[in-house]
């Protein structure tokens, strides 16, 4: 029986996650048939989205004491896009948000202000799409953006990954929602990856 929070989100989001796995963009990822400038502008993309949305829980852990007891710096990934996007030489500050990326900061900024429990059902989707970029760690390794081995967005946590989810999946069950809180958290969950298919297709359709 589903119980805990961890379980309805990955119960409720499937559908989701399913559908953002085959998302064309991810395919072409995936398959190792993307070409390096559709990945650069996708490193640049997910940094925009990774700092709006870690940024926002940033501010809400001073306040938020739910938010505070499960929000660790070492789920933060801006740093490693940062790093990546510096071995493809190109600046954080000169990175045009696409038209998605852009309604989905936007809306991270609403939830800061309306919902904050339904931001820890957007970052269940970034930091637990680790688990599928583990996979495809090897396959980056030929846009050679880095030094072979070293932390980048795919895999920064190496062995230590499962250890950090076993953590944040803990910190989530425990912090005890309520009815609406849980359901905050699906809703976010699921524009989360909702939000990032579409930019997903904006990615597509600069090819
Ligand atoms: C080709 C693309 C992908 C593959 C092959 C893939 C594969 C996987 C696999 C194998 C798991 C572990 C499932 C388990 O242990 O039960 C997983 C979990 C997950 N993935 Fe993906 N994934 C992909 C894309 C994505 C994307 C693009 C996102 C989000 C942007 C995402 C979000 C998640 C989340 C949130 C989980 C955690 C589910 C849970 O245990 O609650 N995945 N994925």
């Amino acid at each position: 029986m589903v119980e805990n929070i961890m379980d309805l989100l990955k119960e409720q989001t499937r559908p989701q996650h399913n559908q953002t796995e085959g998302n064309e963009f991810q395919k072409s990822l995936f398959g190792g048939s993307l070409p390096k400038e559709q990945f650069v502008q996708y490193l640049g993309q997910m940094y925009l989205i990774h700092k709006a949305l870690e940024d926002a829980l940033s501010e809400l852990r001073l306040s938020n004491p739910i938010v505070a007891s499960i929000i660790e710096d070492h789920q933060y990934q801006q740093a490693y896009l940062q790093n990546d996007l510096a071995g493809a030489q190109v600046s954080i500050d000169q990175l045009p948000p696409l038209p998605a990326t852009k309604t989905l900061t936007q809306y991270f900024e609403l939830l800061k202000r309306d919902s904050p429990i339904a931001l820890l059902g957007c970052e269940y989707v970034l930091f637990g799409s680790k688990h599928g970029a583990k996979l495809m760690s090897k396959q980056i390794e030929k846009y050679g953006l880095g030094e072979k081995g070293s932390p980048n967005y795919f895999d920064p946590y190496g062995d230590k990954f499962s250890g950090y989810w076993q953590d944040f999946k803990a910190k989530m069950n425990a912090a005890q929602f309520s009815k609406s809180e849980q359901e905050d958290a699906i809703n976010g969950a699921k524009e989360m990856f909702n939000g990032l298919s579409k930019v997903f297709d904006d990615l597509m359709a600069l090819a």
